[in-house]
């Protein structure tokens, strides 16, 4: 296991196989959508394959497949059998928005993925309309079924934005009620691809958590899993749990365990980093697999400790979250 420089230890990597995105959340990509990387800028699998394996000898147990959205990259599926016998992973796992997954997750059962995220912000057709800019979600609720019906772990990530969505967040924390499903309520973050200066945050994770309080008074509070960005809870009786994520005031940096490779093989060891290792740029002039580690290591051993470390670099992201992979 490899710790880094504040002695976390690195186990967890976030692996975006593409910037593009069937979607336009208006929270991450303007309508028009964003810049899209040329082809020969993206790793090919086979290059993500390699850099797997190198991080897996390292110690990282856990990779999770996000995008843009992974399913709109042919050959995601044969990818993911292929990482699903690299050596030391034990946690495979997708992050997706759920439009072109439900044919696609038996195949993930029969993987061993033991775990979807799926991006679902609102269970009303027209205010999803509003936020993705697609009309899309009899698609997303068909992939919640499916996953459920499978019994693959579910968490919904909702992204609370004033007023947008905040409406939503009593029906959503209600599909616990009958669903073993782990909702969690994301504070927004400023990578909207726009690089707009980014507005006082008004729903900070304490509303959030007051807002679920008022309508469920018994809420329970879980207590914290280790490297969790979510705190957790519960209301008695309910079969799923309701979590709160503060990934804009990001309570959850002393037990960081993530490390990130952008679509174009950049490697991120923090969120707010704007990119500390160029993997494509070595695997591409011929590195050898210990020249590979090298620089990881080397990367793993100058880890800012927390986003705002750099103060400042909230309000200056200028990019958007479909490139970094969430
Ligand atoms: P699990 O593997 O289930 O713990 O997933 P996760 O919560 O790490 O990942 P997911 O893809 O579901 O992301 C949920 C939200 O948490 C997204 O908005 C992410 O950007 C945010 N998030 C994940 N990791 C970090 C992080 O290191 N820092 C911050 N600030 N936010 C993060
Ligand atoms: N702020 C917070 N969360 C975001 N996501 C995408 N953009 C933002 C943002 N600006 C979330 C998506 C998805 C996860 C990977 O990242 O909702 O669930
Ligand atoms: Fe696509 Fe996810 Fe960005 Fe929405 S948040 S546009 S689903 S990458």
């Amino acid at each position: 296991m490899i710790y880094d420089n504040h002695n976390r230890p690195i186990t967890y990597l976030r692996l975006a196989v593409t910037d593009r995105c069937n979607l336009r959340c208006f929270y991450c990509m303007p309508e028009e959508g964003i810049k899209y990387l040329p082809r020969h800028q993206v790793l090919t699998y086979e290059e993500m394959e390699r850099i797997v394996r190198v991080l897996a000898r390292l110690g990282v147990s856990k990779v999770r497949i996000t995008g843009g959205e992974p399913f709109v990259r042919t050959g995601l599926m044969d990818f993911m059998h292929k990482l699903a016998s690299v050596e030391g992973l034990n946690d495979l796992s997708v992050t997706t928005n759920g439009v072109l997954t439900a044919p696609h997750v038996t195949d993930l059962a029969a993987l061993g993925v033991k775990a979807v995220n799926l991006s679902l912000d609102t269970l009303d057709r027209e205010r999803f309309r509003q936020i993705t800019r697609r009309d899309e979600l009899p698609a997303v609720l068909k992939t919640l079924d499916a996953l459920l019906a499978v019994g693959i772990q579910t968490k919904i990530n909702a992204v609370v934005m004033d007023g947008q969505n905040t409406q939503d967040l009593i029906p959503l924390a209600n599909l616990t009620r009958t669903a073993p499903v782990d909702v969690r309520f994301i504070e927004e973050m400023p990578f909207n691809g726009e690089g707009s200066h980014y507005p006082v945050l008004h729903w900070t994770h304490q509303r959030i958590v007051d807002e679920l309080r008022r309508h469920f008074p018994l809420l329970k509070k879980l207590p914290d899993s280790p490297f969790s960005t979510s705190a957790n809870y519960q209301v008695p009786g309910h079969q799923g749990t309701i979590g709160v994520i503060a990934a804009f005031s990001r309570t959850f940096c002393g037990t960081c365990n993530r490390i990130r490779l952008t679509a174009q093989g950049t490697l991120k060891t923090c969120l707010y980093d704007t990119g500390v290792l160029d993997v494509r740029a070595l695997l591409r002039s011929g590195a050898s697999d210990e020249e590979l580690t090298a620089a990881f290591l080397k990367a793993f051993a100058h880890r800012p400790a927390n986003g705002f470390e750099a103060e400042g670099k909230r309000d200056s992201v200028t990019e958007s979250m479909a490139t970094i992979g969430g």
